[in-house]
Parts: C-alpha cells; sequence; structure tokens
C-alpha cells in the first residue's frame, strides 16, 4: 500500500460542502472574498485545489463570476439525480449540472444517505451519471457512531465505496470522501491515524476495483470537523489528500485558513 500512495504526487483538494447555507447573492459576496483572499496572501491554486460546493440555485451565479473573473476556484452541486431527465420532480440532472460547468458533485453524503434514505444503489447510479456527462463524483463514505462500535471502522466505508462503483468498470476520475457519521458537524474529529487507517483501507479497495494506476491518482479526502487549527495534521497522513469541510467551509477567513494550512504549520 504504501507504495502505491507515494509513487504519485495528489494534488491536495479542499472542498467546502456548504449545505443548505447561503443564498445567490451571498454566493457571489464569498466566492468573490474567497478568491481575493487567497490571492492576496499570495496562495498557488495548482499547489492545493479549492473547491466549494453550494445550493443549486446558487450555481448560476458562481459559474458566471468564475468565468467572468477567470477565478481558480472550482464548483460542484451537493447532489444529483440518477436519471438524465423526465418526471423527478425536484430532482436535478447532471446535464444540467455539466451545462453549468461544474467540475465536481458529491454524492453519497451521509446527510442524504440519512435523513433522504439513499441507497448505495442510488450511490452507484448517480456515479454512473455523473461519470457520464463528465463530473468528477466525490463519492462520500462513512460510519456511523453504532457501525464503529459494531464493526470497527473501516468496514462500513470500504462496503460502501465497493457498492458505490458497482458500475464503474474502467479508469475513472473520482474522488472519495472518507466521512464518518460520528464526526460530521460534531466538532468531535476523527483522530489523524484514525482518518489515515479507513484512507488506506479505501484505497486498497480502489487497486483491487479499478487498479494500481488508478488508486495511486484518486484522491481521497477526510470530512468531519475539519478546522484550521486540525487539516495540517490530517494533510500529514500519506493516503489523505484532502478535505471535505462543512460548517467551517461558509466562514471565508476559517475556510482560507484552511486552504493554507502548509503556510501555518511547518508541512
Ligand atoms: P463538518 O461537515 O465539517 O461540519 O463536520 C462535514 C461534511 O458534512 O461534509
Amino acid at each position: 500500500m504504501a507504495a502505491v500512495s507515494s509513487s504519485v504526487r495528489r494534488t491536495p483538494l479542499i472542498a467546502g460542502n456548504w449545505k443548505m447555507n447561503l443564498d445567490h447573492l451571498q454566493a457571489i459576496a464569498f466566492v468573490q472574498k474567497l478568491a481575493w483572499s487567497l490571492k492576496d496572501a499570495g496562495h498557488d491554486f495548482s499547489a492545493v485545489e479549492v473547491s466549494v460546493f453550494p445550493p443549486y440555485t446558487d450555481l448560476r451565479s458562481v459559474q458566471t463570476l468564475v468565468s467572468a473573473d477567470k477565478l481558480p476556484i472550482a464548483y460542484g452541486a451537493q447532489d444529483v439525480s440518477e436519471h438524465a431527465s423526465g418526471a423527478f420532480t425536484g430532482e436535478i440532472s447532471a446535464l444540467f449540472l455539466a451545462a453549468l460547468e461544474c467540475r465536481y458533485v458529491i454524492i453519497g453524503h451521509s446527510e442524504r444517505r440519512i435523513l433522504h434514505h439513499e441507497t448505495d444503489e442510488q450511490v452507484s447510479l448517480k456515479v454512473v451519471a455523473a461519470l457520464e456527462n463528465n463530473l468528477t463524483p466525490i463519492i462520500c463514505v462513512g460510519e456511523t457512531a453504532d457501525d464503529l462500535e459494531t464493526h470497527g471502522a473501516s468496514a462500513v466505508p470500504v462496503a460502501q465505496l465497493r457498492a458505490a462503483l458497482a458500475e464503474v468498470r474502467s479508469a475513472a476520475d473520482i474522488v472519495v470522501a472518507y466521512e464518518p457519521v460520528w464526526a460530521i458537524g460534531s466538532g468531535q474529529a476523527a483522530t489523524p491515524e484514525q482518518a489515515e487507517q479507513v484512507a488506506a483501507a479505501l484505497r486498497a479497495v480502489l487497486v483491487e476495483l479499478l487498479g494500481e494506476d488508478v488508486a495511486a491518482k484518486t484522491r481521497i479526502l477526510y470530512g468531519g470537523s475539519v478546522k484550521s487549527g486540525n487539516i495540517a495534521s490530517f494533510m500529514r497522513e500519506p493516503n489523505v489528500d484532502g478535505a471535505l469541510v462543512g460548517g467551517a467551509s461558509i466562514d471565508v477567513t476559517e475556510f482560507a485558513s484552511i486552504v493554507r494550512y502548509q503556510k501555518h504549520v511547518g508541512l
């Protein structure tokens, strides 16, 4: 495993999942401020990639701003339908996200799985829908506190990743996010060692299902109570290639500080 993870340089990805926060006007102000504060601070966007995941209603505004000002910030949606079009009231097609030049889409977030009863099968179909439209899925997996007690840390995330990739046969551009449910919004992040252990197990699944090359270049994020004060400790782990940030991603100063983790510690 170590050989696989250390042989390829993966560009770290910091992803801000806004959840149901910030309307389109707030989104414009936020993205402008984020871009300018990072530029002012001399951030190298090719060294640490920055992305935001606003609500659907903000995406067109964010697209317009990013493309007009050529901002080096990627964006995507927090979910996508598994269907391309048709009688699916309230759903959003991957085609529509691609038309708004989204680069990524979050799929299978635990809030979708738990609050909206999204199944592993739906997650797998959504991954296919994203890939067919050249969107990079950020596939979320993670165990609840009960799962952790009953099965240990990696069993459920590993099973969820296998299920999510059930229809993916060949080399694919994907991102995996390990988000222990008990760590989300709780202020109690996993330890860097816990995150590394599960990330390594997830990378082993990628090796098995998609081959060494894809596994070596696929980014695995950690998510769950990431803050500017703990991000660097996760980023030191060899199999952790970034973070999916919730609460701390809607505070511009805090999010910019997370993006600049290399500067506030001696990494
Ligand atoms: P949190 O959320 O950073 O607020 O814990 C992470 C997430 O749900 O993606």
